[in-house]
């Protein structure tokens, strides 16, 4: 969504801001724009719909300098896409901001500010910003000042960065609910939505909480909440959350589907020691708290909801704990049971999804009293609001459609419930379940090999309009996250159905037009998929079967996946899914890391 980068440098700022909005492209955006302080301390600004290369041209082909600026890119929510509704927006050519987040009361807001002669140029919430500082400063004596007392009239959610052009050293930044970031180094100071846009040479940062105010020049920083100066840690900005780069590979989603052997090895590392499973990870305090733990809420979604499906079947099949999993948007709407000792678990990739987040807050307010954070960002909202955290260690994932990520989730997972049976004395099978977890890496890795094969095969689906996958078990799961890929990178209707659903209703969509996506692992229900699979076949419909088994019709097109433990299968089949929504997307020629109209963290309702 919305991406944020501002800052102030000894030289001319455009090109680092543009910098900047390139490596925040992958947010997912629709158009771009900046603002930069001219030394006749004038602002000048720029926009344009579409790609940041846009917006460079036209900052390259006009004199835009200066050496304090804020930029955006825009994922539209109030308003088309359009350059009088890209940011940034400016009052009387006095002030400029750039916002992420939405103003929920910006029409009250609005109409105020037109009662007393205010002209709007956009239909955006956040365009409001600009009018209330402008009308602050007049009782105000510095846009810090004029920043912080508009906040309180502010309802919804806000990170945004401000300039004046009567003060050329100030940068003024203010975050609730959206994520922002001020990087520093010896002679330039940043701030921005994500790490990721800082330059090599920024290597510290400082995250701003809910509700802080931070007025920035390139000698002080002054963070101000609720009128009291507060001094924020300064952080180390590690090597993999900056300068995210390709490597050899022509697309980051092609990259991440490449990394998912070390990065599960990292995180089998991180939870798995000599002393046991998650052994130095949980506070002492909340060990036995967990160990009594009798019934398990998870919220999430997308991917995220797709990998805690399955963590339903494994809590209740190996730790025999009762587990509900519900999408994070409805949830956050319903009244609800609390269970009793129950865990709740917010799930997220980013851990700034703004349903999500508001859904564990209702899950507060009902009275859920121990809350467990899996995510894949350390310094993310989510991780700050929940008792305990269990990351994910994926590494920056840039990809709009997660791959490294979920795979990761579904073995934080795993090794949860085999954790939450060995508290319970379940296991009988501990040793195997080891093993099993342990083989990860090498399966995964033997899963790619499948690459030439998925490709070649899968060319005709590149000429579908709908597709159905099926699977049975976790495997339902597994096929609805393949759906969910294929449709996001491939603009292909998908659908996933559990099989033994098919004679319910999907059914009557079969034809010789239709292929059928089937996840089939050699389990205790393969008989029941292959009749699943022979009702497809008669009808005309085409079949690709991914299965550890070879006992199928010869007509059908089997992609041949090496036996692993049930256990981690569902990880496992992830892979060739991935690389099948790929190669359909590449030989469509479709934008395969920035999907249209997608953006990677959902920061808004
Ligand atoms: O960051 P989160 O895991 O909370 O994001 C949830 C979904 O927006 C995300 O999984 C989305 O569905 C992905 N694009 C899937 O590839």
């Amino acid at each position: 969504m919305c991406g944020i980068i501002a800052g102030i440098i000894n030289t001319n700022i455009a090109d680092s801001l543009i910098e900047g909005l390139e490596r925040l492209e992958y947010r997912g955006y629709d158009s771009s724009g900046l603002a930069v302080i001219k030394s006749d301390q004038s602002i000048i600004h720029r926009k344009s719909v579409g790609k940041v290369s846009e917006l460079k041209a036209i900052v390259k082909a006009s004199k835009t300098e200066g050496q304090i600026g804020i930029a955006h890119t825009r994922w539209a929510t109030h308003g088309k896409p359009s350059t009088l509704n890209a940011h940034p927006h400016l009052s009387h050519d006095c002030f400029a901001i750039v916002h992420n987040g939405i103003i929920e009361n910006y029409e009250t807001l609005k109409e105020e500010l037109i009662a007393e002669g205010y002209e709007f140029s956009s239909e955006t919430d956040s365009e409001v910003l600009v009018h209330l500082i402008h009308q602050a400063m007049q009782s105000s004596s510095s846009l810090f000042d004029a920043v912080q007392s508009i906040t309180p009239k502010l309802e919804g959610s806000y990170a945004l960065a401000a300039i004046d052009k009567s003060t050329p050293d100030t940068l003024v930044v203010a975050r609730r609910g959206s994520p922002l970031i001020i990087g520093l180094s010896d002679d330039q100071i940043f701030a921005a939505s994500d790490v990721i846009a800082f330059n090599e040479t920024i290597e510290q940062c400082i995250y701003l909480e809910d509700e802080d105010v931070a007025a920035i020049s390139k000698n002080l920083l002054t963070v101000m909440n609720n009128g009291e100066i507060i001094p924020r840690p300064i952080n180390s900005i590690s090597g993999d959350e900056n300068g995210a780069s390709k490597g050899s590979y022509t697309h980051f989603m092609h990259k991440e589907i490449h990394e998912q052997p070390q990065a599960i090895q990292r995180l089998i590392d991180a939870y798995l020691t000599d002393k046991g499973l998650f052994s130095n990870t949980f506070p002492v305090a909340d060990q036995l708290a967990i160990s009594r733990i009798k019934n398990i809420t998870i919220v999430a979604c997308g991917s995220s909801y797709h990998a805690a499906l399955i963590a339903k079947l494994w809590f209740e099949a190996y730790a025999e704990i009762q587990c509900q999993v519900e999408i994070a948007s409805e949830f956050r709407y319903r009244k609800s049971i609390v269970p009793k000792r129950s865990l709740f678990i917010a799930i997220s990739q980013s851990g700034e999804t703004a349903d999500t987040l508001a859904a564990l807050g209702h899950a507060k307010k009902l009275g859920y009293k121990k809350s467990l954070a899996i995510c894949n960002s350390n310094h993310s909202s989510l991780v700050r609001e929940t008792d305990l955290c269990l990351l994910t260690h994926a590494g920056k994932e840039i990809s709009v459609a997660s791959t490294k990520a979920f795979t990761s989730q579904l073995t934080v997972f795993l090794m949860l419930a085999i954790y939450f049976a060995q508290k319970r004395k379940l296991t009988t099978k501990n040793d195997t379940m080891m093993d099993a977890l342990k083989q990860l890496p090498d399966q995964l890795s033997d899963a790619l090999t499948l690459e030439p094969l998925i490709e070649k095969t899968v060319t005709p689906l590149a000429k579908a309009k709908n597709c159905l996958f099926i699977g049975r078990g976790e495997m339902h799961s597994i096929a609805m996250e393949g759906a969910l890929k294929l449709k996001e990178i491939s603009y292909i209707h998908a659908e996933a159905y559990a099989a033994g659903e098919l004679k319910h209703g999907p059914i009557a969509l079969i034809d010789d037009k239709l292929p059928v996506i089937v996840i089939a692992p050699n389990n205790d229900v393969l008989s029941k998929i292959q009749s699943n699979i022979n009702e497809v076949k008669a009808r005309g419909g085409q079949v690709y079967i991914f299965s550890d088994s070879d006992d199928f019709d010869q007509a059908n097109s089997l992609i041949p996946i090496a036996p692993a433990p049930s256990l981690i299968s569902p990880i496992i089949y992830s892979i060739p899914l991935q690389l099948l929504a790929y190669h359909i997307a590449l030989l469509k020629g479709n934008d395969i890391d920035q999907p249209r109209n997608l953006a990677k963290s959902v920061t808004v309702e």
